[in-house]
């Protein structure tokens, strides 16, 4: 897929694919296979005057500039990127980065991944025309509740989020499934509560036991479970006990319970939405949550 990212910040992003924000990991990875390619477009390029003005004061008065509207439409013009309507039904999107836009979570960078093209314009100084959003993006998008001096965090966040979702990126066809926010394990989940209903006397029926607990069901709406490494003792503190016991159920369980614990310690707001089973209510109710808190 390819990202189009217009900015007055060129050199942030650096000489791609191996320098700058993006030129690290498995985006730099996936940017010298050619999986996915990031193209950085200078908005001063598209201005016609001396000083290659990008911006200029407010209508109404009022503090700060405003990024004007003219180099960002010949700039997507010079990308053959056609105004908003007639781009309707296409596997492309234009999204203007700033405060004021939706929310940007997981699920878009799912659905942005699915796309051929995503054209990312960088606002700057106190906004930006608004006739941009009206016109020539089909969004507006914004990385969290707070105000950066500029869009190119945020682009560079939504190429990072989106890039690693694109098949082959990850290491393990399965890697992104399973962490905070991953697509998760619905169907997982929905055996494994089958398998406690069909009476499996406390074993798990669904689950391969030979096999590594392939899931950890951190997922769901919740945060993922908290991960561990060698050594077993770190400071005083050991490695919980389950994980090192080869007791893949007894793993999987543990592993359930402290992404739990995690949401609930960090995003209780998640667990209103969360798929939970009869035995995470219960769990959570030994650490004092009940449904509606
Ligand atoms: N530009 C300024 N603040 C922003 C934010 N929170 N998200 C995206 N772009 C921004």
């Amino acid at each position: 897929m390819r990202f189009d990212i217009l900015t007055i910040f060129p050199e942030f992003f650096g000489a791609l694919p191996d320098q700058g924000i993006l030129g690290h990991g498995v985006v730099s990875r996936a940017l010298r296979t050619g999986l996915a390619s990031a193209h950085v477009h200078d908005l001063r390029s598209f201005t016609h005057d001396r000083h290659r003005t990008v911006d200029d004061r407010p209508f109404g008065g009022g503090e700060g500039m405003v990024l004007k509207p003219q180099p960002i439409f010949e700039c997507l013009e010079s990308l053959a990127i056609a105004p908003r309507p007639a781009r309707d039904g296409s596997r492309e999107t234009v999204i203007l980065l700033s405060a004021q836009g939706k929310p940007f979570k997981q699920s878009t960078a799912r659905r942005l991944a699915a796309l051929d093209r995503v054209v990312l314009i960088c606002g700057r100084y106190e906004g930006v025309d608004e006739r941009v959003s009206q016109l020539l993006c089909d969004e507006e998008l914004s990385i969290g509740d707070y105000v950066l001096s500029g869009g190119e965090l945020a682009a560079a966040i939504v190429v990072d989020a989106t890039v690693r979702l694109l098949p082959g990126v990850l290491g393990h066809a399965d890697s992104s499934r399973y962490e905070s926010f991953g697509e998760g394990d619905a169907q997982d989940l929905e055996e494994e509560r089958k398998g406690r209903a069909s009476g499996g006397g406390g074993t798990d029926a669904s689950a391969d036991v030979q096999a590594p607990p392939r899931s950890t069901n951190a997922s769901n709406g919740l945060l993922d479970y908290p991960h561990y490494t060698r050594p077993a003792e770190f400071l005083g503190v050991s490695v919980p006990e389950p994980l090192g016991s080869g007791d893949h159920q007894a793993i999987r369980r543990w592993r359930r319970q402290a992404a739990l614990a995690k949401t609930l310690a960090n995003r209780a707001d998640l667990l209103s939405g969360a798929d939970l089973t009869d035995d995470d209510r219960e769990f959570l109710a030994t650490l004092g949550y009940r449904r509606g808190d």
